[in-house]
């Protein structure tokens, strides 16, 4: 079984090649909390790098997460360039259920926060051409149920960024804001979010008090009605991977 969370879909498309490479199932992280996951022989984690580390919902869920310790745990984490802390903290988050991560390694892709800091993520699709490859390797050696943890971190650097306090900056500062005269009240950020945090109220979208910064609705806002760190997502710089759907990404 292969868990995934994902905002703009590079997740969603490691996470669906992992699952046709391996035949596994796919489930959103979001739902799979709620279920049981302890009779699985294998499962994979599959999510992007925020602020060098785990998306800030995610130690919650990991650690609601009923998965067992026979099961072979891997992860493949997605990022921009630098997935930082990301494997070393789920490794703990894991132990703590008395669970060893037998596997990592991670993908680099755009990084859809570019957006946020007047950069395009769109402008970085040379990024794919290193994926395939990776993808390739990945799969062979989980296929081979390998124990190897391919990891990178920027010690200080990482371990400054993945401080609580930073993390709550990065929330303050990146969390998305309605542009109440721009939204329509179409509904799309409701359906793409998946932390299910924004609702409609008069026909204009609402956000509430549990996002994780994944900037979801940002990136599928048809009418560029949702701001990020003060800017107002541009046109061109909205990002989705190029083979997923935005009904992909929606939430039934
Ligand atoms: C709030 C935020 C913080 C991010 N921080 C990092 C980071 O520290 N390092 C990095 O390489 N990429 C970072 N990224 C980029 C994402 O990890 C990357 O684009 C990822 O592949 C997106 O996956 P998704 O399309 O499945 O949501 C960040 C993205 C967001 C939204």
């Amino acid at each position: 079984m292969i868990l995934y969370f994902s905002a703009t879909g590079n997740s969603l498309a490691v996470a669906r090649l992992l699952a046709e490479r391996l035949n596994e199932q796919l489930m959103l992280l979001t739902e799979a909390v709620q279920q049981d996951w302890t009779a699985e022989k294998r499962i994979g984690l599959v999510f992007p790098t925020y602020d060098f580390n785990l998306p800030p919902a995610l130690p919650d869920m990991i650690s609601r997460l009923k998965i067992s310790p026979q099961s072979y745990v891997f992860t493949v984490v997605t990022c921009g360039s630098a997935a930082g802390n990301c494997i070393w903290t789920l490794r703990r988050l894991l132990r703590e259920k008395g669970i060893e991560l037998a596997y990592s390694h991670k993908v680099s892709m755009p990084d859809n926060s570019a957006l946020a800091f007047g950069r395009n993520p769109n402008k970085q699709l040379g990024k794919f051409d290193r994926v395939p490859a990776r993808m390739e390797l990945i799969s062979r050696e989980l296929q081979a149920e390998s124990h190897t943890l391919h990891y990178s971190w920027f010690g200080l650097l990482s371990w400054f960024l993945g401080r609580p306090a930073v993390t709550r900056g990065m929330i303050h500062f990146l969390g998305p804001k309605v542009i109440a005269d721009k939204c329509t009240g179409c509904g799309t950020c409701v359906r793409v979010c998946p932390m299910k945090n924004i609702r409609l109220a008069d026909n204009k979208a609402l956000t509430g008090d549990h996002c994780t910064v994944c900037l979801a609705c940002v990136h599928a806002c048809a009418q560029q009605a949702i701001s990020t760190n003060g800017q107002q997502a541009r046109k061109d710089r909205q990002y989705r991977h190029p083979q997923i759907k935005l009904k992909d990404l929606l939430l039934r």
